[in-house]
């Protein structure tokens, strides 16, 4: 039985039930349950677990469970009974130990996105299974110089990661960064979405919609239905977003205070960038600097139209359409009152990023995306029976490689999407320079480890192949696409 928050009991109060409920557990429980998103709760955040002499380690059970979602009652997956999962804060050099215990009724894994760490054996190996009942023990190592920024976790086994994140397994990484940027919070923000039935169960999804891409209807931060955070005027906040959503976009707005990107994904920028929005496709990261003005913003999602295929009704989930489009979905409010804070102190300097646009490159590659609609018994389509989604031709086969590399080289990938919707475009381990998107050079250099290649188009990176060897994979990070057979496996050997 979870606990009654003081703010259920506040809205029952407020529903003239106080006196009924207090004396029967049983009736706020079917309450709750049933209820509608609870909203307007201050923000709250994961658990964070912090390594302490250059290690950390800990045990992660994947559950299914009790929880408390969208302030309410529900039965959904989570990692030490919460979703998100703990937040674990290292730095570079550190060594990472994760016992996962698979107490779910399928099999899962783990998988540690964008951190450069080596993926053999126990490290970040997407190829190991963990059946039910059954525990590994991971052992990450970071070097020494391994990018500051902010990462996530997830289940990665090959089929079901969709589901497994839709139901709620994810958690966030952060890399503290050497020299700190001055803030007066430091704010983890996981987004997600899902759907609960009227019982508190993560609904099922139709074969239609894992063509599109699963969006669920209830969009979380932090586990929480639009949170309120609250700040004085003037102050400074880092806030480290996460998009964990199997396949909705978020194109984040802020309109009324001071917005600067730090960077995205494992990258940074020298100087922070101003910025109105920031599209976060599936897997990315944001780091955001908030300076705060006055009054009261919406933190929202703003429309995004990521394309659909023919004969698709909008990206096959119930509130999207026009209705959606001018005001986007709301993530959290922002509550802007008070004493003003005094000026924020100046930013520590930050080196100039990496740029391989001037070195040699040793290959040359293409992939292409596809989505082949209507092509009845073509390929396995996870058992959709009407798609293949593929790369070069070809559905995933973990026991095929499909791209073989050289360490310590530098290659330039040109990824081509040849369908009308857009797929974000993740590589494991290494992570991506964005040369160009449709042909146009980024201002500056944009590391990242999700790239989005919009419908028909193409992007092209370069990649240092340095540090480690070893066997990987890239894939759309719209899970749904990832799991029907949109990857493939790369050795660097
Ligand atoms: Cu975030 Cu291969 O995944
Ligand atoms: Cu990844
Ligand atoms: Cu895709």
């Amino acid at each position: 039985m979870q606990p009654i928050s003081r703010r259920s009991a506040l809205l029952l109060g407020g529903l003239g039930l106080a006196g009924t409920a207090a004396g029967a557990a049983g009736l706020v429980w079917t309450l709750t349950s049933r209820g509608a998103p609870v909203t307007g709760a201050e923000l709250t955040h994961p658990a964070e677990l912090r390594s302490t002499g250059g290690r950390l380690a800990l045990e992660l059970e994947a559950a299914r469970g009790p929880l408390h979602l969208a302030g309410r009652a529900a039965t959904a997956l989570g990692y030490n009974g919460a979703s998100p999962g703990p937040t674990l804060r290292l730095r570079g050099g550190d060594v990472l130990g994760i016992r996962l215990t698979n107490r779910l009724a399928e099999p899962t894994n783990l998988h540690v996105h964008g951190l450069h760490v080596s993926p053999r054996g126990n490290g970040d190996n997407v190829f190991v299974r963990v059946d039910p009942g059954g525990s590994f023990d991971y052992e990450y190592r970071l070097p020494a110089d391994h990018p500051p920024g902010v990462y996530w976790y997830h289940p990665h086994h090959h089929g079901m990661v969709a589901a497994q994140v839709f139901g709620g397994l994810f958690g966030a990484i952060v890399v503290e960064d050497t020299d700190p940027i001055p803030v007066a919070a430091d704010r983890v923000l996981v987004v997600s979405d899902t759907d609960l039935d009227a019982a508190g169960n993560v609904r099922n999804v139709a074969p239609a919609e894992r063509l599109a891409g699963r969006e669920g209807t209830i969009v979380l931060v932090n586990g929480q239905s639009n949170p309120v955070l609250s700040a004085y005027p003037g102050q400074r906040e880092r806030w480290r977003m996460v998009n964990a959503c199997v396949a909705r976009y978020l194109r984040l707005r802020l309109d009324g205070q001071g917005m600067q990107l730090l960077g995205m994904d494992s990258g940074h920028f020298q100087s922070p960038a101003a910025v109105d929005e920031v599209l976060l496709a599936p897997g990315n990261r944001a780091d955001l600097l908030i300076t705060t003005a006055a009054g009261q913003s919406v933190l929202r999602a703003a429309y995004y139209d990521r394309g659909s295929m023919p004969g698709m009704m909008g990206n096959g989930s119930p509130e999207r359409g026009p209705a959606d489009q001018p005001q986007g979905v709301s993530l959290a409010t922002l509550q802007v009152a008070g004493k003003p804070a005094g000026r924020p102190a100046g930013l520590p300097p930050r080196p100039a990023p990496a740029d391989l646009r001037q070195v040699s490159v040793a290959a040359h590659r293409q992939f292409l995306l596809a989505a082949g609609m209507g092509q009845g018994g073509m390929g396995g389509g996870g058992g959709t029976g009407m798609a293949s989604f593929t790369i070069n031709g070809r559905e995933f086969d973990p026991g095929r490689t499909d791209t073989t590399v050289t360490t310590g080289t530098v290659e330039e990938w040109t990824v081509v999407n040849t369908s009308p919707m857009d797929h974000p475009f993740h590589l494991h381990v290494w992570p991506m320079q964005v040369i160009s998107v449709n042909g146009v050079a980024p201002a500056f250099p944009a590391w990242q480890d999700v790239v989005n290649v919009p419908a028909n188009g193409q992007v092209n990176v370069r990649i240092a192949f340095r540090d480690f060897t070893g066997r990987a994979a890239y894939h759309c990070h719209i899970l749904d696409h990832e799991d029907l057979g949109m990857m493939g496996a790369i050795e660097v050997r």
